[in-house]
C-alpha cells in the first residue's frame, strides 16, 4: 500500500480495485446531485480560527454518543451492500470499529447478515432497520438484531421510496451482479475484488435471502424496495417501533425542526441530521446548513447527531464545534474499505482521527468536549434565508 494521508488517497485506491457498479452505487447522489455536492462544499464555508500558546498537552478525543463511550464521536453508518465493495464487507467493516473503539451500524441491506457480524465480533454493534411492509419481517429482524445483542436501533425515516441515482439503473446494479455486457468486461479487470469474492459464499443481501417468505428476487435493490418499503411509515409507526426495542434508539434522516420536534416527542434517544448522503431527496440543503435549526428545534433535549459530506476531521470538528454531538461517515470509509477491507478501514479511521486530534490542538483546544461555536468562523448568512 503507498502512503495514505488522506481520504482521497483511499478514494484512488478504492477506485481502481472495485467494479464500476459498486464505486458507482457509493459515489453517487440523486438526480441532479445537488444535495450530495453541497453535503460536501458547505463544510469548505466554515472557517476554524487560529489560535497560539495553548498547553497541548493531555489531548483526548474521546466522548459519548447514545450512552457508549467511543474513542472520537464518529461512527460508521449504515451502508447498504458493503460485502460487494470487498468480500464479507460488513463483518470488515465491523471488526476495523471494534478495533478503533467507534460503533459500526450494519444496515439492512447489508451482504453479511446480522447473525454473520455477530460471529465475527465481540461487542455489540448498532443495528440500522428500515420498514417494510411485511410487519412480521420487520419484528422478526427487530428480534434478531436483540439475539444478536445490539442495544441500539437506528431507525431510518428518509426512505420509504428510494431516490433515483441514475447510473445504479444503467449499470444494472445488484446483489451478486447481474453484469451487463460491458459489466463483464469490466468485473474481469479486478482481479483482487474477484478474488475476494469467489473466497466467499456471502453474496446476496444476508438479513433478508432466507427470511422472507414468497421471496421473489431481491437482487436488484430498486425493484425489491419499490416493493417490500413501507410507503405507509408515520409518526404513529414510528412511535409504535420505539416501544418494541428494549434500547436506545436513533432515528436517521432527519432535515427539518419541525420532524426533530417529533422525533423528541415519540421519545427517540437521539436523531441523526441527514439527507442520505445526497441519495434521496435532491434539492435539499446540506446537513450541516441545517444542523443549527434543528439543535434550537432539540433544545438539548435529546442527541443530535450529523452525517453527510464529512470527509476529514476538520469536517468531523465543524460539526462538533457547531453543536453536534457525534458525527458518522460513510463514504469515507467505503473507499477504505473497497482499497483494502477491514485494514483500510482502520486507515479511514486514523485518518479523520489524526485530522481531528491536530485540529482541535490548532484551534487551542485539548479536548472533543471543549469545541463550541467560538473555534469557528462561520459565514453570517451561511443558514441563509429561506422562505
Ligand atoms: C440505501 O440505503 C441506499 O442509499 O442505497
Amino acid at each position: 500500500m503507498p502512503v495514505i494521508t488522506n481520504i482521497d488517497d483511499l478514494k484512488a485506491i478504492y477506485r481502481r480495485r472495485v467494479p464500476k457498479m459498486f464505486y458507482d452505487y457509493a459515489e453517487a447522489g440523486s438526480w441532479t446531485e445537488q444535495t450530495f455536492r453541497e453535503n460536501s462544499t458547505d463544510f469548505d464555508k466554515i472557517r476554524l480560527r487560529q489560535r497560539v500558546a495553548v498547553d497541548m498537552t493531555n489531548r483526548s478525543t474521546v466522548a459519548e454518543m447514545a450512552g457508549e463511550r467511543v474513542a472520537m464521536p464518529v461512527a460508521l453508518a449504515p451502508v447498504g451492500l458493503l460485502g460487494m465493495q470487498h468480500a464479507d464487507g460488513e463483518i470488515a467493516a465491523a471488526r476495523a470499529a471494534e478495533r478503533f473503539g467507534v460503533p459500526f451500524t450494519l444496515s439492512t441491506m447489508s451482504i453479511c447478515s446480522i447473525e454473520d457480524v455477530a460471529e465475527n465480533t465481540t461487542k455489540p454493534f448498532w443495528f440500522q432497520l428500515y420498514t417494510m411492509t411485511d410487519a412480521d419481517f420487520v419484528r422478526r429482524l427487530m428480534e434478531r438484531a436483540r439475539d444478536a445483542g445490539c442495544k441500539t436501533l437506528v431507525i431510518t425515516l428518509d426512505l420509504q421510496m428510494i431516490g433515483q441515482r441514475h447510473k445504479d439503473l444503467k449499470n444494472g446494479l445488484s446483489a451478486p451482479p447481474k453484469p451487463t455486457l460491458m459489466g463483464w468486461l469490466d468485473l474481469a479487470t479486478r482481479w483482487s475484488w474477484g478474488l475476494g469474492m469467489l473466497g466467499t459464499k456471502r453474496r446476496a443481501f444476508g438479513n433478508i435471502v432466507g427470511h422472507v417468505q414468497g421471496l421473489d428476487d431481491p437482487s436488484r435493490l430498486y425493484e425489491w424496495t419499490a416493493k417490500q418499503f413501507d410507503h405507509s411509515l408515520d409518526w404513529k409507526k414510528v412511535a409504535k417501533l420505539i416501544e418494541m426495542w428494549d434500547g436506545k434508539v436513533i432515528l436517521k434522516g432527519i432535515l427539518d425542526p419541525e420532524d426533530a420536534r417529533m422525533a423528541v416527542k415519540v421519545g427517540a434517544d437521539a436523531i441523526v441530521v441527514s439527507n442520505h448522503g445526497g441519495r434521496q431527496i435532491d434539492g435539499a440543503l446540506s446537513s450541516i446548513r441545517m444542523l443549527q435549526p434543528i439543535l434550537d428545534a432539540v433544545g438539548g433535549e435529546i442527541e443530535v447527531h450529523l452525517d453527510g459530506g464529512i470527509r476529514s476531521g476538520q469536517d468531523v470538528l465543524k460539526a462538533l464545534a457547531m453543536g453536534a454531538d457525534g458525527t458518522y461517515i460513510g463514504r469515507a470509509y467505503v473507499y477504505g474499505l473497497g482499497a483494502n477491507g477491514e485494514q483500510g478501514v482502520i486507515s479511514a479511521l486514523e485518518v479523520i482521527h489524526k485530522e481531528l486530534d491536530t485540529n482541535i490542538a490548532l484551534c487551542g483546544r485539548r479536548k472533543v468536549s471543549e469545541l463550541d461555536r467560538d473555534v469557528l468562523l462561520i459565514p453570517e448568512d451561511f443558514e441563509g434565508r429561506w422562505q
